[in-house]
Order: C-alpha cells, then structure tokens, then sequence
C-alpha cells in the first residue's frame, strides 16, 4: 500500500468520526479522518450553547427516536454514559450538572474537542481537514475514494458525516448518498429538536412577547415534557417545544399546559373567585405567568372580566384553556436551526454490534447520519460515542 493507503478513512471528523478513529488507532489500525470542513468539530463546539452537554448519565434507549428501537441498545450498553464520563475525568476537564444526570462543560466546549484531538494524536491518527470526496468505488478488498487530496484507499470506510442540520457548519446529504450508492435504505429525513414557526396570526399577536419563557408541560404524538417555553419572533422554543418538535408531525396540533402540576385548577379558581370576587382574572395570572404574557393570555381568550362574572362553567372552561392551550405550529425552522436530523440511514441494514453495512463488507455507519436520534439532554453525544466506540472495535 502506498502513502495515501490507510486501513480505515472514517468521512467526517465529528463527535463520532473522532471517537471511531481514536478506538481504531488504539488498536493498531492505520486511520485517516477526512472532513471537507475547515475545522474539526465545529457542532461539538457550538454544541449546549457553547458548553457541549456531552452526555447524560442516565441515557437509556427510551431516550431515543428510530424506526428500530431495539438497535442502539448493545451499543448503549457497550459503552456507557459513565465511560465517556470516565474519559472527560481522566482529561481533567471541569464539568457540571446541570439537571439530573446532564453534564456540561464548565465554560466552553473547547475542552470536549481538544480531549478528542489529543485521543487522535495519542493513537496516530491523521486528520485531513478542508479535503472532500468526490467519488467511492468498491474494490476487490476496500474501497478506493476520488477526494479533492487525491485518490485513497482504504479497507474500511467508515461514514460519520452526521445529518443535515445547520447547513453551514458544514452538514451535508453526503451520509444518505453512500448509503443509496450501496444500495443501503434511507428512511425520510426532518428536522428535530427544533423551533416551532406560527400561524401568521398568533405570530404577530404573540412575537411582542419574545423573549419571555415559562415553565409548561406540552404533549403531542403520545409524548408529553415539562420544561420552560420560550416565545421567539418567530414562534415557539424553549427545552420543551424542542423536545416535542421530535414528535410532532405537520398539520398536528400541541397541548400546552400553562400551569403544569395544577391539577385542581378549576377548584383553584373558585377559590379565587370567593376570595376576591371583584378582582380581574389577570390579576390572579400575573401572579403565576410572566405579567406581559398574563395580559395578552386573557386578552386574546377575551378574559376581561371579574371572578364575579364567571359561571361555573366558566370556570371550568378557563381551567381547561390553561391546561390544554391549543396551538396548531404554522411549522418548523428546518434544517437551519435545527439541532439534530431524524430519519436517516435504516439501521436494519447494519449490524448493530460492528456498525458495518450487512450487505456491504467494510462499509459503517455511525452517528446521527443513521436513523437514530436522541431526545434533548446529552443523548445524542452518547449515541456518536457509543457508535463511534463499537465500531472502533471492529473496522
Ligand atoms: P457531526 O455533525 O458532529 O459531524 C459530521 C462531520 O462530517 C462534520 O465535521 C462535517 O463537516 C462532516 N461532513 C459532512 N458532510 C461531509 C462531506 N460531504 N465530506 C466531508 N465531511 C463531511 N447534542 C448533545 O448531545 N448535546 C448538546 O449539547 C448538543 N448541542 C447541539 C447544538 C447545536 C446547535 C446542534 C446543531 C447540535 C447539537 N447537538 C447536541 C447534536 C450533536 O451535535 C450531534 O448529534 C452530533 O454532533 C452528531 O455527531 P456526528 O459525528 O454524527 O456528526
């Protein structure tokens, strides 16, 4: 084999790609990580707001959307949520949790990335940066790659070039097109965890608010979370409509729970309408929302009046408005803001021990370019480390 032979070329030198060829390195294998990007990492980097939320301790498959549910599991289970945490220790780097289980880098995510670059290094791999692929044949043993630094080749080939979310920092369909290429199923891609757009109604009446976050409960698709609302300019975001934007489908309407663990609501009201029976019904919701949006909630549902006035199915009425807010999404933001893809490569046509293709000997899939997509909290770091780790062990 000549200079540019390489045992393994993993595309894409993410969260994935980096850990596949640190493992791989380890183990003796001549690896070369080949990414068209000017700069390794770069989600890891802008990833948990700047401090990568680079896993979740108590990360389990019931975090994780596919149409295959059972395939991340031995790779869960294979390398842990506390293995990686083990890894992050071992490079000293300061971490915190931030809600149970979730950990974030202490003051960037710099850390997180250069740990990775010192694994590579540690392990000889070499990093071909701003290089891309511009063809893949299958050989009689390996492929051989047409890249923008010349033909190369390689005995496993290894596909880690994430999905399709934010554009500019480099995603691409490049993943999809390998798979189909080989013959591979590629399941329809969406964007997910990603801000909701509205109607232009209730964005108009509603983006003077941006800016203001509450804490909700909000279901769609049989799911539900509770975590804060953020009303933007262009809609709804926050933790929970991320979380929810996963599940929901267009055309679908969310249930917004305004005051989330208010069970007796409307025996909450009558109170208030014995105790202050004159007093406006805004008044009562300043006191639990955020003002501004107390005033625009009763405005918009024509609560105008007194606790006097209301019957009690008035009442009861309010209590259910509060609890189940209505909001049909006009849609997403897509791929532009989107912080994952859901949909991707059909992990049925991959081995979920080695990660290799079953019908393509020496071709992997790993990361988010599969159909696996973790719910918000660290999960989907995890899943590019256990990917990444598993097939490290075999390519
Ligand atoms: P990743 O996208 O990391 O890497 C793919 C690499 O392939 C890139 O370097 C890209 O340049 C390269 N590539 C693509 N096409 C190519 C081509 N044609 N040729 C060559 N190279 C190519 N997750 C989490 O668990 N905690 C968090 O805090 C966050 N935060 C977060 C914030 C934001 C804004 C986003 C967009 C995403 C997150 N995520 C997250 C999700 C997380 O970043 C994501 O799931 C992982 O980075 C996926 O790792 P991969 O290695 O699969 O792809």
């Amino acid at each position: 084999m000549g200079a540019a032979d390489h045992d393994v070329i993993i595309v894409g030198a993410g969260a994935a790609g980096l850990m596949c060829a640190a493992t791989a390195g380890y183990r003796g294998r001549r690896v070369r990580v080949i990414d068209h990007a000017p700069q390794a990492g770069r989600k890891i980097l802008m990833s948990g707001g700047g401090r990568c939320n680079f896993t979740h301790m108590n990360t389990s498959p019931a975090h994780f959307l596919s149409d295959n549910p059972g395939f991340c599991i031995s790779a869960l289970k294979r390398f842990t949520a506390r293995d990686f945490f083990e890894l992050v220790e071992r490079h000293g780097i300061d971490w915190v949790e931030k809600s149970p289980g979730q950990l974030f880098c202490v003051d960037s995510s710099r850390p997180i990335l250069d740990m990775l670059l010192t694994e590579c290094e540690w392990a000889g791999v070499d990093i071909s940066l701003k290089t891309s692929v511009t063809g893949i044949e299958r050989q009689a043993e390996g492929f051989r790659l047409h890249t923008s630094a010349g033909p190369m080749q390689c005995a496993s080939l290894v596909v880690a070039s994430g999905g399709l979310s934010i554009p500019t920092m480099g995603a691409t369909g490049f993943g999809y097109d390998v798979a189909r290429q080989f013959g591979l199923p590629v399941l329809p891609t969406r964007a997910g965890l990603v801000p909701f757009t509205l109607q232009p109604a209730l964005k108009a009446s509603l983006s003077p608010l941006s800016g203001l976050s509450l804490p909700v409960s909000v279901a769609c698709g049989g799911q539900r979370f509770t975590e804060p609302m953020l009303i933007t300019h262009r809609g709804l975001s926050g933790p929970a409509m991320l979380q929810i934007s996963s599940y929901w489908q267009p055309g679908e309407t969310l249930a917004i729970d305004l005051l989330p663990g208010s069970e007796d609501l409307a025996e909450q009201l009558a109170a208030q309408r014995q105790a202050h029976p004159s007093a406006r019904l805004e008044t009562f919701f300043s006191g639990v929302w955020p003002r501004r949006f107390a005033q625009w909630f009763c405005e918009a549902q024509g609560w105008t009046h007194d606790w006097q006035q209301c019957s009690q199915v008035t009442l009861a009425s309010i209590a259910q408005t509060v609890s189940g807010w209505q909001v049909k999404p006009g849609g997403t933001e897509g791929y532009r803001t989107a912080e994952v893809t859901l949909g991707g490569v059909d992990t049925r046509a991959i081995s979920s021990r080695t990660f290799e293709a079953r019908d393509v000997p020496g071709l992997y899939f790993i990361g988010e370019v599969l159909d696996v997509t973790g719910q918000l909290g660290g999960h989907n770091f995890q899943w590019a480390w256990s990917s990444g780790w598993c097939a490290g062990q075999f390519v």
